[in-house]
């Protein structure tokens, strides 16, 4: 088998760590330093796609509906919330990477189908942090993937993501019966107890990396009430 390429990397703000572009023929890859396996692989993209059918399925008719999805990664999830949503919808996609988004709109652009050319699609190059704890806007879903799980990776400030503050700040950016879909490479019950405590009503999902086959990851599913 070829070996993989490296055709770019990119330093991640606001910490030490390196993400680096890989491809291999038509295959692309992202890994973060430090960190075994791929943070991202153009050949396995279901659970990603999932994440958004789960967080995004009522939407599908509803009017100026309004998705955030963190981070960018390699497009997957927002081109399956774009496929879902109608054509009122707004769905701002927040990444912390700038060279993420120059390698969505050039070579990682056709993974996913250029989801960044659609006309609902709007990039926030930054924090998806910054932007939740920023008062102005609610949304009907969140999608995150910003980690491997409840536990910051890429980047460190991520861990109040999944703290008690944290949850309660998405509860709060919620628009009511709105869904918050978080991506994870394992289940975490004491996280499944602490999404109840704040409020949520929630399921987990368990989906393979490919349709019927590959690794087992898990969906954290919070619905607010109405
Ligand atoms: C696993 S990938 C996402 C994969 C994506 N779901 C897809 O479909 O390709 C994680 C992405 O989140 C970005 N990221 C990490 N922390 C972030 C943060 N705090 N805000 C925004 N983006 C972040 C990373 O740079 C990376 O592009």
């Amino acid at each position: 088998m070829d070996p993989w390429t490296q055709i770019d990397s990119a330093p991640v703000p606001g910490s030490d760590a390196e993400l680096t572009l890989l491809q291999r023929n038509g295959d692309f890859a992202i890994r973060i330093s430090d960190v075994q396996g791929d943070l991202m692989n153009s050949r396995m993209y279901h659970s990603e796609e999932v994440l958004a059918e789960l967080g995004c399925t009522r939407l599908g008719t509803s009017e100026n509906a309004r998705v955030l999805v963190g981070g960018l990664g390699m497009g997957f999830t927002l081109a399956a919330a774009l496929r879902i949503v109608p054509a009122s919808a707004e769905v701002i996609v927040a990444e912390l990477v700038p060279e993420v988004v120059e390698w969505n709109r050039g070579p990682l652009g056709l993974c996913a189908g250029r989801p960044l050319d659609d006309d609902r699609a709007r990039i926030h190059q930054g924090d998806v942090v910054a932007l939740l704890k920023h008062p102005d806007k609610k949304f009907d879903a969140i999608l995150l993937d910003v980690d491997n799980g409840p536990e910051a990776m890429t980047a460190s400030a991520n861990g109040w993501l999944y703290t008690r503050g944290g949850l309660k700040t998405i509860y709060e950016k919620l628009r009511p019966e709105g869904i918050v879909a978080i991506w994870s490479v394992r289940a975490d019950h004491l996280f499944t107890g602490r999404l109840k405590k704040t409020g949520f009503n929630v399921q987990t999902r368990t989906v393979r990396a490919r349709p019927g086959k590959g690794s087992r990851h898990t969906i954290f599913v919070a619905q607010k009430p109405r």
